[in-house]
């Protein structure tokens, strides 16, 4: 019998709390410092949250100190600021989905870095294979960076303070995709020009609630 979304999910979680669970696909998780860091600590893995028939996916970078105590993404100071954007577009973030690249939290907030995002990437990979979104909304560059290559559109990366705001599209297994650069919420918190524009361009998913 075929799996639905919600369990196919799931199964993600099992694999990213307990990645013996992953085999292969788990990319070695048990090896990553990032996993130890996470049992050392005593805080959970943020796999993602919403709507499994979401219209929109957001992709962000990896959990911070919050999000790591609670296992939600999005839920301290750039959470705050991700929630205004919604409202301003009257969209309620139960009807999206919002996760990361990297499931588990880099020590001190650092960037991931590029063995992180190959280890955790998989594990996006299939959210949007389950959710099949219409819209990927990246946060900040490393999800735009990812998402890009991912799709197969490298040669159009530039500098995200070229693309913010703008629609690349492309073609899926399950059909035709947008993608919509952002800027990472969390440079709203401090960025009053930011936070301006990152309002100006969700106008774009206006059409997608
Ligand atoms: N920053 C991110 O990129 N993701 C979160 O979940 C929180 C802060």
């Amino acid at each position: 019998m075929m799996m639905d979304r919600t369990e196919l999910l799931r199964q993600i979680k099992d694999e990213v709390i307990n990645p013996a669970l992953a085999g292969k696909g788990g990319a070695g998780l048990e090896e990553s410092p990032l996993y130890k860091e996470r049992i050392k600590n005593k805080v959970f893995p943020v796999i993602g949250e919403g709507s499994h028939r979401a219209r929109i996916m957001f992709i962000g970078e990896a959990p911070g100190k919050n999000e790591a105590a609670t296992g939600r993404p999005f839920c301290g100071a750039a959470g705050k600021i991700l929630d205004e954007l919604l409202a301003s577009v009257g969209i309620d973030r139960k009807d999206v989905y919002v996760t990361n690249i990297v499931k588990d939290r880099p020590p001190f907030n650092r960037d991931p870095l590029p063995e992180e995002i190959k280890a955790y990437g998989p594990f996006l990979d299939r959210q949007i294979e389950i959710i099949q979104p219409e819209v990927i909304a990246t946060l900040g560059r490393f999800s735009m960076d990812y998402v890009m290559r991912k799709f197969g559109l490298e040669s159009q990366l530039c500098s995200i303070s070229q693309m913010h705001g703008k629609i690349f599209e492309t073609e899926t297994p399950f059909g035709k995709i947008k993608i919509v650069p952002l800027y990472h919420p969390a440079v709203a918190i401090y960025n009053k020009t930011t936070k301006d524009t990152l309002v100006k361009d969700f106008r774009i998913l206006k059409d997608f609630k």
